[in-house]
């Protein structure tokens, strides 16, 4: 943001991955003259006109950053993911060039292929979803389920690409919305505490929290099955396997996540958006017995 005030910027153009495009979305605020950390505490909102208009150009297929009216930023010291989120932070324009995933490295684009996946997924099962979320996280999750294995044999494979990038797109676009789930709320905390990769906590962690929420809306994990898999498949195994040939690890123990993380990590999901959006309702002892499942 000092950057962008001393040279008078009059907007930003953000290109990179997710964090990347967080902080190009920030740099916006600068006309505002406030920190980081007052956006991050509430004491502002970043919903003003005199933000700077984002155009994003995202190189991998993720996080969906160039949808949201959302940024997330890690305090190292204290150990936590925090985010704020405004309508200012809307990039104005957004350019998807299938061209910019050739170059990206295979682990990336697994990492942030899953983690598109799961926004996907979680979008499209939220208690947040509505009508319209639902046919953009349906959408999404059927371009990257089908895409992500495609790319990752053959990252020069354009139809893919464009078809990652525009799946992590509409993910993006119906998370503002629907908010994600109880994935989201439990891979933040680790993240911060162990910085691994967001997608590969993402992929890892989906397959038993979607065990953890079976049952609460039949209708949408048979349309998930259907998209994915095949009607009546167990989506969670179709998952697990993917995060295997996607050649990813499958244990949090191998992440540097210790047992005694688990209670904290518990503990720091609760009061998370994304963990009030999960469709089954979540208690501190069932957030521990899907982290300890995940171990
Ligand atoms: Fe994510």
């Amino acid at each position: 943001m000092e950057s962008a005030r001393q040279c008078g910027c009059d907007c930003i153009l953000a290109i990179g991955g997710g964090s990347a495009l967080d902080v190009g979305k920030t740099a916006a605020l600068a006309p505002l003259n406030r920190s980081v950390r007052d956006f991050l505490s509430g004491a502002v909102r970043a919903t003003d006109p005199r933000v700077l208009p984002i155009l994003a150009v995202p190189t991998t297929a993720g996080t969906g950053s160039e949808a949201t009216v959302s940024v997330v930023f890690t305090d190292p010291e204290a150990l936590k993911k925090a985010s704020f989120r405004g309508d200012s932070l809307l990039p104005k324009t957004v350019i998807l060039d299938r061209e910019l995933l050739k170059t990206c490295p295979t682990s990336v684009l697994a990492h942030s292929g899953l983690d598109a996946l799961v926004q996907s997924i979680e979008s499209y099962v939220s208690r947040g979803a509505n009508r319209l979320t639902d046919a953009l996280a349906l959408e999404a999750a059927i371009l990257i389920g089908q895409s992500l294995p495609a790319a990752l044999r053959d990252p020069d494979d354009s139809r893919v690409g464009e078809a990652l990038l525009l799946g992590s797109y509409l993910a993006g676009v119906a998370l503002n919305t629907s908010r994600l789930g109880l994935v989201h709320g439990l891979a933040h905390p680790l993240g911060a505490r162990t910085g691994a990769a967001h997608g590969l906590l993402c992929g890892l962690l989906m397959p038993h929290v979607l065990r953890f929420n079976r049952g609460y809306d039949l209708e949408k994990s048979h349309d998930l099955a259907v998209a994915l898999c095949a009607p009546g498949e167990d989506l969670a195994g179709f998952l697990a396997d993917l995060l295997e040939r996607c050649e990813c690890p499958t244990r949090l123990s191998s992440l540097g996540v210790s047992e005694s993380d688990l209670p904290i990590v518990a503990a720091e999901a609760l009061p998370s958006g994304s963990t009030q959006a999960n469709p089954r309702p979540v208690s501190e002892e069932d957030a521990l017995r899907v982290l300890r499942a995940a171990f």
